[in-house]
């Protein structure tokens, strides 16, 4: 039976939610456990699918993991092999940040090409330029990728773009590469600042993470290390704009403000009131949502692209325009058609969404890949009348329970099946 979940829309929120943790900051940190022997400790590791697929992966390499709440613990002691199973690395491309951490441990990684998403292409050519400038050889036959480099030397490589997967991907290879490694134009994201967290805890001697160069002495061994991975700032922005789209007020404890700098502006231009806690973020819309005029996502500290749906979703059912330029992925306006189910009037040309905010009404729709799951989610929570969202499994890909949390903070959703 197909699950789904039903929204009953336009009451205002109030309530308050704890933001779990971050899931593209919890996926390199789990790859960068094999690269010391022995028993990692992570917390605040968010209970999603993709976390269990990385979980996945390195069980299939001879890791063992237990998840002991939201502690996982994994223990490489036994890890064999460098392969990552075909079926795993097709189910999540973030698979790919295991190529950097088996290159580092075992000088060998073996998996098939990632392919592309919902979101676009999503080539990985600059993880491979980033391994090759480190010493690696890279040869692909019938689909799959073959890296080895037994004697990795540090260099000095510059990334044409600020790939957060190749910078992450860069910054593990490099622990294992001998001398100095400096990573120029590296993804300055909060979630690499966290693998850096994690690789110094291991011992590693990494630098610079979050600014415009990032450099490592690599080369020594590492070891296990503990660590707590940060609030997921993209689900605090999810919910974030949920209040905008219902009207009200919510609190989000552990959410990180300064993570979300051009979001916090966007909403308070649109009429939202938005305050630091001790322990969070507060927010409250008793206005109109108005339009915002134009922005543009990019690389962070920019507006970042995975909220571009979430803020959309908002301001459709607000008053005023706004444009919306989306800048990194070239697929991700698909999401529009389930709003526009809910009566939105957007228009796409290229890479910009014009929005002419009017009242939504409920519908039922489909999730097409996870921030445009959630974006119908918050879409649906300002809507007039009862929604349907289906596609539930991308949602879970990045929120451990969207209707959980989006009750908390005051929101009419509830997980449904089908002959219910
Ligand atoms: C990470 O993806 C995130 N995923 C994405 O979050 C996020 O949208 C993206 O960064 C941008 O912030 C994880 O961290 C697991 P990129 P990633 O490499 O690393 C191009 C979500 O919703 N590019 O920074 O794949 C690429 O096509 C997901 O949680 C190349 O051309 O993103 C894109 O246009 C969605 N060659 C741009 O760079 C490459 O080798 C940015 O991609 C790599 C990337």
């Amino acid at each position: 039976m197909m699950e789904y979940f039903a929204v009953d829309g336009a009451h205002p929120l109030e309530g308050r939610v704890t933001i779990h943790g971050a899931k593209n900051s919890a996926l390199p940190i789990l790859a960068a456990t094999l690269l010391a022997d022995g028993e990692s400790i992570i917390h605040n590791c968010p209970s999603l699918t993709d976390c269990a697929a990385a979980l996945e992966i390195l069980s299939c390499l001879g890791c063992r993991v237990k998840r002991e709440g939201n502690t996982v613990v994994v223990n490489t002691t036994c890890r064999r092999g460098y392969t990552i199973p075909n079926k795993l690395m097709e189910r999540m491309r973030a698979s790919v940040l295991f190529l950097g951490a088996l290159l580092a441990r075992e000088g060998s990684a073996v998996a098939c090409w990632p392919g592309g998403c919902a979101l676009g292409a999503r080539p990985i050519d600059l993880h491979i330029r980033a391994f090759q400038a480190l010493g690696a050889q890279v040869r692909t036959w019938n689909g799959q990728l073959y890296l080895e480099g037994t004697h990795l030397r540090g260099r000095r490589l510059a990334l044409p773009i600020p790939s957060v997967g190749a910078t992450e991907n860069a910054m593990l290879a490099a622990c294992s590469a001998e001398g100095i490694t400096v990573i120029d134009n590296p993804a300055r994201e909060p979630e690499i600042v966290d693998l850096q967290g994690f690789l110094r805890r291991m011992g590693a001697r990494i630098s610079g993470a979050g600014t415009d160069q990032i450099t490592v002495e690599g080369g020594y061994p590492l070891h296990p290390g503990e660590y707590t991975v940060m609030a997921d700032r993209i689900v605090a922005a999810t919910y974030l704009c949920a209040v905008a789209a219902a009207s009200g007020e919510g609190e989000l404890h552990g959410a990180e403000g300064s993570h979300l700098t051009p979001v916090l502006t966007a909403l308070t231009a649109a009429g939202c009131e938005i305050a630091s806690q001790a322990d969070g973020l507060w927010i409250r819309r008793k206005g109109p949502l108005t339009g915002i005029g134009s922005i543009c996502t990019g690389p962070y500290p920019a507006f970042p692209t995975d909220a571009q749906p979430l803020l959309v979703a908002a301001l459709a059912g607000g008053e005023g325009k706004s444009r919306v330029t989306e800048t990194i992925f070239d697929h991700r306006f698909r999401y529009i058609q389930g709003l526009a189910r809910m009566g939105a009037c957007i228009q796409v040309r290229g890479d910009t969404a014009s929005i002419v905010g009017q009242p939504l009404q409920g519908a039922c729709v489909e999730a097409v890949d996870l921030r445009g799951g959630a974006a119908l989610a918050v879409a649906a929570l300002g809507a007039r009348g009862e929604s349907r969202i289906f596609g539930l499994t991308h949602i879970e890909r990045g929120y451990e329970c969207l209707d959980r949390d989006l009750s908390a903070l005051g929101g009419q959703i509830s997980r449904k099946r089908e002959n219910d």
